[in-house]
């Protein structure tokens, strides 16, 4: 339904978009998780033909963003980052307002309004002026907005930023509940909203994928590669070697040595259990264990994990 292929964007010299590419499946919500300035929302402007990409292009169920924009407009629900809000408006009056704007007109405006306003839950508010509602309702009206046209497509910019915890939750369960008749984009920068709300994950840093895949997978493939720390006291020569001949361990590494202990830290390739087999390599070899725990890798980890590795390369050029 979506289709992003090598999308740049450039300011000046900077780069906010670097060859961004991937694909999302009809009625998929997907994540588009990234550390803030990552470019989820220079990504987002240009799915939405607000801003054009540099280089690559994007389509939106078979149209082209750059020669179709029109056609594209029709089948996306955009929430931007602040969405667009007339503070001075009632929420009846500017969700007709958006409708006309979006070519929905006549009878069919009225039901849409009342549809997409029992959808998100906004009925109590519609004689409401704007600013006098919470940022919850706020947030609310702007999802009721992107949704008066019916589109095929939502992209929902950071939707629970600023909102308290029960308005979190209940515009997590909103978002889910359009998934299947809707394909969902949406961004963000908290993990266990991707856990709680999406199927699959598209997480770019510094402008460039990193990974995509489904949250399971990628769950369970952070979840499990664990890592172990152990100390070792007294002589440690030769302890990294056979700590790396373990079957299992993926990489060793030695920290400083400190009062006569050297700390290792000891990342596994696959969810196996070497605790006891790194146990018994550095007894059998005569030297004195002090300390053997597992260190565990969280989601959370890894994200920060996958999201620094930009940064390291670039200090290494
Ligand atoms: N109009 C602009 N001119 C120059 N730089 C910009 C502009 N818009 C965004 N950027 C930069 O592009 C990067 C990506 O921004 P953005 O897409 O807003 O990230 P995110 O939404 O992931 O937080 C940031 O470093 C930001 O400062
Ligand atoms: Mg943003």
């Amino acid at each position: 339904m979506i289709k992003v292929e090598g999308i740049s964007k450039r300011y000046a010299r900077f780069t906010a978009v670097d060859d961004v590419s991937f694909e999302v499946a009809k009625g998929q919500i997907v994540g588009f998780l990234g550390p803030n300035g990552a470019g989820k929302t220079t990504t987002m402007r240009m799915l939405t033909c607000f801003l054009p990409p540099s280089e690559g292009t994007a389509s939106v169920a078979g149209f082209d963003v750059i020669a179709q924009p029109l056609e594209v407009k029709k089948r996306i629900g955009y929430l931007p980052e602040n969405p667009p809000l007339y503070p001075d408006m009632e929420v009846a009056e500017y969700l007709q307002f958006a409708g006309k704007l979006k070519g929905v007109r006549g009878a069919d405006l009225a039901k849409r309004v009342g549809e997409v306003a029992e959808k998100t839950n906004i009925g109590d508010v519609l004689p409401k002026l704007i600013n006098k509602l919470s940022k919850g309702y706020r947030q609310r009206v702007g999802l009721a907005q992107a949704l008066l046209h019916n589109p095929e497509v939502l992209i929902l910019d950071e939707p629970t930023s600023g909102l308290d915890p029960k308005q979190i939750n209940e515009t997590r369960q909103l978002i889910r509940s359009l998934g299947g008749d809707h394909t969902i984009i949406l961004s963000t920068h908290i993990l266990p909203e991707v856990e709680q709300t999406c199927e699959r994950v598209v997480i770019i840093s510094k402008g460039k994928l990193v990974a995509t895949d489904t949250v399971e997978n990628l769950t369970s493939r952070m979840r499990g590669a664990a890592s172990i720390g152990l100390e070792v006291q007294g002589d440690f020569s030769g302890v990294q070697e056979r700590l790396e001949k373990v079957s299992g361990v993926a990489k060793v590494t030695a920290r400083d040595e400190k009062n006569g202990r050297r700390y290792f830290e000891i990342e596994t390739a696959e969810a196996k259990d070497v605790n006891a087999d790194l146990a018994r390599a550095v007894v059998e070899g005569g030297y004195n264990l002090t300390e053997l725990k597992a260190l565990g890798v969280s989601l959370e980890d890894v994200f920060l994990q996958l999201t620094s590795t930009e940064a390291k390369e670039e200090k290494a050029q």
